[in-house]
């Protein structure tokens, strides 16, 4: 085992030229002392064209602002809140992909990785540290990095899974002790709960969750108190699953594969859920090649996936990474999920929406907004819940589906949902509440 030999941020950045390409450790454990250096080089303007990849950060994100054109260039495989202005104004760059496949582009070399940057946990006495709240693409960009580059951290939690790696693996070390970069869930709205009462009403006995972040999510686990044997298979999960692992809900006992264990491959959420993954065999933080491959997460049974959306058009296609043509996130894991729920024995693919924006907006159209990307076909759809109830898509037809979306759209506009369906469809398309 080599002896470690920390060095200052500012030393371990040099080792960045004009032409490479960085990648950036996320979310919670996203290496902000690196990108502090890394920008203060930039700012000296001792290189140029430098490209820089990551899921999402978390905290601040100067390397992706105007200031460093021609210097840096962003490309983010989600467009998370930190970059979205500048993603949208053309400063950074996105690479639509699908989760599972962001470390493929990397172990396959489409993207050539010189530098990673990662936050480690403290050296076992067998030389080994955890990524901790982290593992997804970044393990196979200390893989296959010419230089990695760790800052070793006594607040990342010591997870399990994929997400151990060996000292011999990273070249340069730094040291620091800020806390991780922290998402308090915040209050549930009354709306939030309706969607939640209604999704919990989809979710069986035994069943395998998958969950995305947010109010939805959160608002649905809270409704869970009184399921049994329910499991965990999923890109991320966060506090809200902790009250239902505490009251022996969530044990994993139905799971096909991973038996009593939870997986995920990215955390965000407060200290009590970092504290909780620290050490804790029942927890494997695993690689998004195994989180998120179809195959897999088809293994488990009664496989739930809960995901969200920003607009739905009246026969199913899903937009969850665009409003228009502004890109507001990615397509992320939704794909991945909602096929592995359909295909796991038992599964519920779900899509999860407020029927309106805060400011009024239907997120259910007659079509979707020009540029809008369908993230998920409509072949994909299965469950649509909305405040105004669930319903299931999955095997109907193109008017059947547009009466039951527009069932659950807002009243304010189903009226201009139904004329532009019978405008569409013709005068075969009869609304439900006209046959009854
Ligand atoms: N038209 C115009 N604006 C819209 C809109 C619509 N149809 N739908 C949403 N918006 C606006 C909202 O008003 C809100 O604006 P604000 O930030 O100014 O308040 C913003 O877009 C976000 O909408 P919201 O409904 O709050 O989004 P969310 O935080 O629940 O996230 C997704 C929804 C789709 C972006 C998110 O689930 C996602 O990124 N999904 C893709 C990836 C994925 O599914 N991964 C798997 C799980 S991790």
């Amino acid at each position: 085992m080599k002896n470690i030999k920390y060095i200052t941020a500012a030393e371990a950045v040099k080792v960045v030229k004009s032409n490479d390409r960085i990648h950036l450790h996320s979310v919670a454990v996203t290496p902000h002392p690196l990108i502090n250096a890394l920008c203060d080089r930039g700012r000296n303007k001792e290189f140029r064209n430098v490209r820089i990849q990551h899921i999402h950060t978390e905290g601040p994100a100067p390397y992706a602002d105007k200031e460093f054109e021609g210097i840096f260039l962003l490309e983010s495989f989600f467009v998370g809140g930190n970059v979205r202005k500048q993603t949208q104004a053309g400063y950074a760059d996105y690479i639509p992909v699908f989760l599972h496949e962001t470390q493929r582009l990397i172990r396959e070399g489409h993207l050539k990785v010189n530098v990673a940057m990662i936050q480690v946990s403290v050296p076992d006495k067998f030389g080994y540290v955890s990524l901790g709240t982290s593992v997804e693409a970044t393990l196979a960009a200390v893989e296959k990095a010419d230089t990695v580059i760790a800052i070793v951290n006594p607040n990342v939690p010591r997870a399990f899974g994929d997400a151990m790696i060996h000292i011999n693996e990273i070249d340069l070390f730094i040291e620091d002790d800020s806390p991780l970069i922290t998402a308090d869930p915040g209050p549930i709205s009354d709306n939030d709960r309706k969607i939640g009462r209604y999704v919990a009403e989809l979710v069986e006995d035994g069943a395998t969750l998958q969950m995305g972040i947010g109010a939805i999510p959160n608002a649905v686990l809270t409704m869970l108190g009184n399921h049994k044997d329910l499991g965990v298979h999923s890109e991320m999960f966060a506090d809200g699953i902790l009250p239902l692992v505490d009251k022996g809900v969530v044990n994993g006992k139905n799971k096909a594969i991973d038996i009593g264990r939870m997986v995920a491959t990215f955390l965000m959420g407060t200290k009590r859920l970092y504290d909780f993954v620290d050490d804790n065999p029942g927890v494997a933080m695993q690689d998004v090649k195994y989180t998120n491959r179809v195959n897999i997460i088809a293994t488990n049974p009664k496989v739930t996936a809960i995901n969200s959306a920003l607009q739905i058009d009246i026969t199913g296609q899903v937009c969850a990474d665009s409003i228009g043509t502004k890109f507001y996130s990615g397509v992320g894991g939704q794909i991945d999920f909602l096929r592995g729920a359909s295909l796991s024995k038992g599964g519920k693919p779900i899509i999860a929406i407020p029927s309106i924006t805060k400011k009024g907006i239907s997120k259910i159209a007659p079509i979707l907004t020009p540029g809008a990307g369908v993230v998920s076909t409509r072949a994909n759809i299965h469950w649509l819940v909305t405040e105004y109830g669930a319903v299931n898509l999955y095997g109907r037809s193109l008017q059947d589906r547009a009466k039951l979306i527009i069932s659950i759209s807002h009243p304010d506009h189903q009226e201009e949902l139904d004329k532009a369906a019978f405008d569409r469809f013709g005068p075969h398309f009869h609304f439900v509440w006209d046959e009854e």
